[in-house]
């Protein structure tokens, strides 16, 4: 065996992905013949439409196979900015538009560019996990804050101004939450804003389920100013998960540094996906989309009775995204043990609360509903014969 020199500490410090341990788990049970319905993968079923694979293809075509500016395609960043005029009312300039490698590259691009070493950014446990991983690679450190069902599992106000210390810097939500769909307020996002603005900080907002929001038009963050960052993503209402697009929303003025660091770190966002992008923005296109968001809705109107008669029990109903968060008290088990028992006994993957944070991990396991009904209805009657 060649001995090879040891990885560096931020390699060795990020914890890996528990649910990709349960996919591998699962992929290798499939190969051996078991039948495995997945309801721990975090993107939907549905395939990209298909106006937008043909504009993919169309690109490709055409020989659109160089870098873009590292900005993002300006027709893009054009369409990106009409977006929000057409869907939300805002009026945004297409040059506070950053298009990104994914919501991943937006939060990576964001942490590197807002945060020195030794900052601290305020955060919910449970929470999105590699935002906490992104904050370490720039060597900031994330502050996870116990989040409950009785703050609809966010982050508050009040939880920003009690834990904002002397190193913190700034606070990152995702609304709705992954891994509980869970929706901030919008007054209760304005009163963080105010806490964060007056002490000088970054707000940013993860808005990567916003169009995923099933019984409110909730207003987007961006309309609150143009100092609160937003990022967004292609990747789960526009289904484009494994084109690897996303943007973000910065102030005019952060623009020339956001520009260089995305020059260095990516050079560009996918082309060919920028411009298959242009026709995921299309009216058409939203027909289609609307389409698979009201299939989820149903899916999660289905699952969500059916989790509380098997004893799962769901506090706050998710709000949007494709994810129930349960507390599974009930079973004597750590979310580990039950995800264990229910991918070998039942054939069903879920992903434990573990992978979230801290708070509560053990107690607490997602159920993606990104298969279809009658799959979660199967997987519903395997994981009652498995637990009764
Ligand atoms: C809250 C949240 N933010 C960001 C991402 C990253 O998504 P992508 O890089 O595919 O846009 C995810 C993916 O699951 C997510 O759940």
């Amino acid at each position: 065996m060649t001995l090879v020199p040891a990885a560096a500490r931020r390699a060795e410090d990020i914890e890996p992905f528990r649910v990709m341990a349960i996919l591998a788990r699962a992929r290798a049970l499939e190969a051996a013949g078991h039948d495995i319905i997945h309801l721990e993968i975090g993107e939907p079923d549905f395939a990209t439409p298909a106006p937008v694979v043909e504009a993919g293809i169309a690109a490709l075509r055409a020989g659109h196979t160089h870098y873009t500016p590292a900005l993002g395609l300006p027709a893009l960043r054009a369409a990106i900015a009409a977006y929000y005029g057409d869907r939300y009312g805002i009026d945004v300039a297409a040059s506070r538009v950053c298009v990104t490698p994914g919501a991943s590259g937006a939060l990576l691009l964001a942490m590197a560019g807002l945060f020195n070493p030794g900052d601290e950014i305020l955060l919910a446990d449970p929470g999105y996990p590699c935002n906490r991983h992104f904050a370490r690679l720039v060597e900031a450190r994330a502050v996870g804050i116990p989040v409950g069902a009785e703050t609809n599992y966010q982050l508050t106000a009040e939880a920003v101004a009690r834990n904002w210390g002397p190193r913190t810097r700034g606070v990152l939500v995702a609304n709705p939450g992954n891994p509980t769909g869970t929706l901030i307020a919008p007054e209760e996002l304005a009163a963080i804003h105010a806490e964060v603005r007056a002490r000088g900080g970054w707000l940013i907002v993860d808005e990567i389920y916003h169009e995923l929001v099933y019984d409110s038009t909730p207003p987007s963050a961006v309309g609150m100013g143009e100092d609160v960052v937003v990022i967004n993503s292609f990747s789960k209402y526009f289904l484009m998960t494994g084109w690897r697009l996303g943007w973000m929303l910065l102030p005019e003025a952060m623009l020339p540094s956001i520009d260089k660091l995305a020059q260095n770190i990516f050079l560009a966002a996918p082309t060919v996906a920028q411009h298959a992008a242009l026709a995921a923005l299309s009216a058409d296109t939203r027909v289609l989309l609307e389409a698979c968001k009201a299939e989820l809705r149903l899916r999660r109107d289905d699952l969500l009775p059916e989790l509380a008669r098997l004893g799962f029990e769901v506090k706050n109903a998710p709000q949007g995204a494709f994810y129930c968060y349960a507390d599974i008290s009930r079973f004597g088990m750590t979310s580990e043990e039950l995800a264990e028992l229910l991918l070998i006994e039942a054939g069903v993957a879920i992903t434990p609360g573990t992978d979230f944070g801290a708070h509560a991990a053990s107690r607490h396991v997602r159920f993606a509903y990104t298969t279809s009904r009658e799959r979660i209805r199967v997987a519903m009657r395997r994981i009652e014969a498995v637990l009764s």
